[in-house]
């Protein structure tokens, strides 16, 4: 049953991935939502029109929360989280990190997740119980036990800019640490987690559609994913830190001292958007 939910979101996120390298050669049509940072542009609307349709033709009961707004609510329990281009900013600069994310849950439970990388050809997929796999080959989070070793991500939401405490974060983690890169793709940071690139991740204000799949992947690959307080993850939760299981004490301990030191960071409050 979920294999099946699986083998459609890999075909739909590849073909989506089609639609985002075509537009890459086409000329930027550059829309803002709101100010002036926060980007969509025709790829993200052809790849979220091309997802939306195949997806309600395969599940026509099925509910879609899709970032561009073009999914429809329903009865079902089975609801598909889709972000056609995570990493519109990347995209519409030209830096070659973006992918297609689409997820299948069912109540509160993910089933099944794929992130497709159509630049590298890299497809991240998870089904619940089963695992997960870069290119069909089997993938684990690191095995990097301290913090000190360890290689960090991070991401900045284009939206409250000024109200994100996450600066503060990202100084300190990359003193004690490898470094923190900053890639500017939530979903691609995950996958990158569950298949050992990096050590952890965490990121204040992320939407649903940005971690659903990464948050099965790294299940999935044997990693953990909680909030600071170390409770799961709830999507669209306001915090999340996703490792590799054997640094997560070690980071969250470090983000509660931070939290605690700087009166600005408020690491428990709800996003807004
Ligand atoms: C964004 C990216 C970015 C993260 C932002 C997201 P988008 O998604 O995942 O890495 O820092 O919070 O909004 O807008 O490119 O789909
Ligand atoms: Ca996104
Ligand atoms: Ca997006």
């Amino acid at each position: 049953m979920t294999k099946s939910y699986l083998d459609a979101a890999i075909e739909i996120a590849q073909d989506a991935g089609k639609v985002l390298i075509e537009e890459m050669t086409r000329p930027l049509d550059l829309h803002y939502k709101g100010d002036e940072v926060d980007l969509v542009t025709q790829a993200d609307k052809r790849s979220e029109k091309l997802i939306v349709e195949r997806l309600t033709k395969y599940f026509p009961d099925h509910a879609i929360a899709a970032e561009e707004g073009t999914g429809h609510e329903s009865a079902s329990e089975f609801r598909w989280h889709v972000d056609p281009l995570d990493g519109t900013t990347n995209f519409a600069h030209g830096y070659p990190c973006f992918c297609v994310s689409i997820a299948l849950a069912q109540r509160n439970a993910l089933l099944a997740a794929v992130v497709f990388n159509p630049v590298h050809n890299e497809l991240f997929t998870a089904a619940r119980g089963e695992g997960a796999a870069l290119n069909g080959k089997k993938i684990y989070v690191s095995s990097n036990a301290t913090l000190s070793t360890s290689l960090l991500c991070t991401g900045f939401p284009v939206h409250n800019r000024k109200g994100n405490p996450n600066l503060q974060y990202y100084g300190d983690f990359t003193q004690q640490s490898h470094g923190v890169r900053r890639d500017g793709s939530a979903a691609l940071d995950l996958a990158s987690v569950a298949v050992g690139r990096f050590d952890g991740f965490w990121e204040f204000g992320l939407q649903k559609w940005d971690t659903a799949a990464g948050v099965l992947l790294i299940e999935e690959a044997g990693g953990r994913v909680s909030d600071f307080a170390g409770n799961p993850y709830q999507l669209g939760g306001p915090v999340i830190l996703a490792t590799n299981g054997l640094i997560h004490e070690e980071m969250r301990a470090m983000a509660l001292e931070i939290s605690r030191r700087t009166s600005s960071a408020p690491p428990h409050s709800p996003a807004k958007r």
